[in-house]
C-alpha cells in the first residue's frame, strides 16, 4: 500500500486543468449498455472508479479501447447480466448497470452493495421505481434478482428524497418503456443532466432536465454515444479550497463554475476574490500584500443540488479549521460523514460533533501542524490533503487508493502548483 507524504506550509500558486467527472463518468459508462454498438465517451478520466467500472462492463461481455481521455466501449455481445459482489463490494456505483440491463435485455442480478464508510446507503428507491414499471425484484443471497417479462410499463415514480444514482437508474430503465415514466422529485445534480443529453442523444426522448420532474416518453430503440464527460465539480472545489487554504492563489481551468453556485458564494464569504469566465474560476486575497491572510467564517448545510455539496463538506471543514472564527456545518445527506475530524484532530484542528452538526473552532491560517493521519474515505481523505498543505511541518496520509478512486493525477496536480507532496510504500 502506498501512502502521502506532504511537507504543507507553502502557498499554492499557478494554474491547474480539471478532469472529468467521476460521477458523470459512471453513470455514462452504465448507459452505454443500453445500445448495442461501439459508445464514444469522450473527456474520461483515469481513475480507480473507472478502472473498476471497465472491469464490471468486461465481466458483462464489453469491449474497451482507451486513446488518451477518449473511452471507446462496444457494448455489442453481452454473454450475461450479473454483476458480482466481488465487484459492486469496492464500488456501490456498480448498482447503476440494473437499470439498463433490465431495458435491454429485461433481466439483471446485481450485487446489493452493503453499507459504507460514510453511512448505510441503501438502495431501496432503485428498486421500489423499477418494481413501479412492472419489474419483479427479488432479493436473495446477497443479490437483487430483477426480472420482466417483455418491456417496462411507464409510471410515476416519487422519491422521497432526491437520489443521485436511483435518478440515473430509472432514467437508464425507463428511456425503452412502453408510455411515460415521470420521475418526480428526482435529483437535479448536473451529472445526471450530463446523463438525459447522452441519452437524448442516442434517440431517447426525456423532458425536464436541470428540473426535479423529469418526463420520459419511452423510444423503442436506441442508437450508440458519443458524448463527453462534464468536468468534475468535486475536483474543482477540492483544488479552489486547496489554493485558499494555503493562502495562496491561482486558476482552476476547464471546469464548469455554474456547477458550484453554493461553494463560490461560501468563498466570497469568507473573504476571498472570485472571478469566473465561462470555463476557469479564479481564487485570490483582497490584500494580496498582507502577509497577515485571515479567513472569516461561515456556516455550511449540505443539501441535493444546487445545495452545498456533501462531497465537499470535509474539504471546507479543513479549510474551517484556519478560519478566525467559529462555524458550523450540517452534514444532512449521510448519517456518518465526520470521520476525517479525527484525523484533523491528530493535526490540530478544533472540532466537536454532535449528530449531523459539526463545531469548527478556527485556528487561524497557521493553526495546523503536520501529523500521522489515515484516509477513510475519497473526500474525507481530501480533506487531509487540503489540510497537510496548509499545516506547517510533514503530513502522512496512509491509505491513499482512497484518493486514487476520484482525483486524477493528484500529486502531479499538486506539484504543478508548487506543493511538495509525494508517494511512498508504507
Ligand atoms: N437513499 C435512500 N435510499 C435509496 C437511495 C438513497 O435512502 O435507495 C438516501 C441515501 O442514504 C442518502 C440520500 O438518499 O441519505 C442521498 O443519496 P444518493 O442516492 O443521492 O447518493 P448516491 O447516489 O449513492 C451519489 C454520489 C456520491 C454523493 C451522493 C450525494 C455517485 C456515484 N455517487 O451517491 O458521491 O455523495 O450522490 O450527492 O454519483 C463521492 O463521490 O465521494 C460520493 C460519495
Amino acid at each position: 500500500m502506498e501512502k502521502l507524504i506532504i511537507e504543507g506550509g507553502r502557498p499554492l500558486y499557478g494554474e491547474v486543468k480539471i478532469s472529468g467527472a467521476k460521477n458523470a463518468a459512471l453513470p455514462l459508462m452504465a448507459a452505454t449498455l443500453l445500445s448495442p454498438g461501439r459508445h464514444i465517451l469522450r473527456n474520461m478520466p483515469d481513475l480507480r472508479d473507472t478502472r473498476t467500472f471497465i472491469r464490471l462492463l468486461a465481466n458483462l461481455g464489453v469491449k474497451s479501447e482507451r486513446t488518451g481521455n477518449v473511452l471507446v466501449l462496444d457494448t455489442t455481445d453481452i454473454l450475461h447480466t450479473e454483476a458480482p459482489y466481488e465487484l459492486v463490494k469496492t464500488m456501490r456505483a456498480s448498482v447503476l448497470v440494473l437499470g439498463p440491463l433490465l431495458a435491454r435485455f429485461g433481466k439483471a442480478k446485481v450485487s446489493l452493495p452493503g453499507g459504507c464508510a460514510i453511512g448505510a446507503r441503501p438502495i431501496n428507491f432503485h428498486i421500489m421505481g423499477l418494481e413501479r414499471l412492472g419489474v419483479t425484484c427479488k432479493l436473495e443471497g446477497g443479490y437483487v434478482d430483477a426480472a420482466i417479462e417483455g418491456p417496462m410499463r411507464g409510471d410515476v415514480i416519487y422519491f422521497d428524497i432526491p437520489s443521485v444514482t436511483g435518478t440515473e437508474n430509472l432514467l437508464m430503465a425507463s428511456v425503452l418503456a412502453e408510455g411515460t415514466t415521470v420521475l418526480k422529485n428526482a435529483a437535479k445534480e448536473p451529472e445526471i443532466g450530463n446523463l438525459v443529453d447522452m441519452l437524448n442523444g442516442m434517440g431517447a426522448n426525456i423532458e425536464g432536465r436541470d428540473t426535479d420532474r423529469l418526463t420520459v416518453h419511452g423510444v423503442s430503440s436506441l442508437s450508440p454515444a458519443d458524448c463527453a464527460i462534464i468536468p468534475d465539480r468535486i475536483e474543482t472545489g477540492t483544488y479552489l479550497i486547496a489554493l485558499a487554504a494555503t493562502g495562496g492563489a491561482g486558476t482552476v481551468t476547464n471546469c464548469n463554475p455554474a456547477h458550484l453556485p453554493s461553494l463560490l458564494e461560501k468563498l466570497r464569504d469568507v473573504g476571498l476574490r472570485i472571478s469566473e469566465t465561462e470555463s476557469t474560476i479564479s481564487l485570490d486575497w483582497p490584500k494580496r500584500e498582507d502577509k497577515q491572510q485571515r479567513l472569516g467564517n461561515v456556516d455550511i448545510k449540505t443539501m441535493p443540488y444546487p445545495g452545498y455539496p456533501t462531497d465537499l463538506q470535509a474539504q471546507f471543514m479543513a479549510l474551517m479549521s484556519l478560519s478566525s472564527d467559529t462555524c458550523v456545518i450540517n452534514e444532512t445527506i449521510f448519517e456518518n460523514r465526520f470521520m476525517h475530524v479525527a484525523e484533523l484532530h491528530r493535526m490540530g484542528a478544533r472540532i466537536k460533533v454532535d449528530g449531523h452538526f459539526a463545531v469548527v473552532t478556527g485556528r487561524g491560517m497557521s493553526g495546523l501542524s503536520g501529523a500521522q493521519v489515515m484516509a477513510t474515505d475519497l473526500r474525507a481523505s481530501s480533506s487531509l490533503v487540503i489540510a497537510g498543505l496548509a499545516a506547517s511541518g510533514r503530513t502522512e496520509i496512509s491509505r491513499i487508493y482512497h484518493l486514487e478512486r476520484g482525483y486524477e493525477n493528484l500529486v502531479d496536480k499538486l506539484t504543478g502548483l508548487g506543493a511538495r507532496v509525494w508517494k511512498e510504500q508504507e
